[in-house]
């Protein structure tokens, strides 16, 4: 890909992303891996909270993604994988954008930038877990040079997740 990454910046999430996230991710597209439909509030303001203690204890976090107009876009970021199945005790790599900003380069633009970050932090590896059929994620992965390592079983989608390393 030739083409200048457009600019995005990364911060930690602020109490009012929690609003923001829910309303940009509120589209069963958006969330056709994630249960297919809008999630509550409540999931938002539990996960940006969560996100605000991964800062302050690793240094890194799912930041919320800011546009050069101050727009949010989503979340990129890196935080430990959160299930009692799969990689567990690794770190994972995540994004998730609004549809107006997909084909646009913004995940890979914070992906890289999250994988410097997170590096810089001490991390050595980072896992990215993504269904199969998730093609747009997966060729997120190929974007940042990550490879398909291993394949766990879900404990409820009759499918495995894949799971992609880097070494950092
Ligand atoms: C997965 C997801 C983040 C991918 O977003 P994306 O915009 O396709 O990914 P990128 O940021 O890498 O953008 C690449 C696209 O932008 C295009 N692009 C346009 N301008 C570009 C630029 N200046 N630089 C790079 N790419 C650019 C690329 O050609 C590519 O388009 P294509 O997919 O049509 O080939 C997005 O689809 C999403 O949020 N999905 C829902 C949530 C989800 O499933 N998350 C992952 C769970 S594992």
């Amino acid at each position: 890909m030739n083409r200048a990454l457009p600019d995005v910046q990364l911060r930690v999430p602020i109490d009012e992303d929690a609003f923001a996230w829910h309303r940009v991710f509120a589209d069963p597209e958006v969330m056709e891996f994630h249960g297919g439909r809008a999630a509550e509030l409540s999931v938002y303001e539990e996960l940006t909270a969560r996100q605000r203690r991964h800062d302050a204890e690793l240094g890194f976090c799912l930041w919320t993604m800011v546009g050069s107009d101050g727009e949010v876009l989503g979340f990129t970021g890196a935080q430990p994988w959160p299930k009692d199945w799969g990689p567990t005790g690794e770190i994972e790599i995540g994004w998730r954008l609004g549809r107006a900003h997909w084909g646009k380069g913004y995940a890979t633009a914070a992906g890289l930038a999250t994988l410097d970050r997170v590096r810089a932090a001490g991390v050595s590896q980072i896992v990215a877990m993504v269904r199969a059929d998730n093609e747009r994620s997966i060729a997120v992965t190929r974007r940042l040079g990550m490879e398909l390592a291993e394949r766990f079983p879900h404990p409820t989608l009759g499918q495995p997740a894949h799971c992609y390393r880097l070494a950092l």
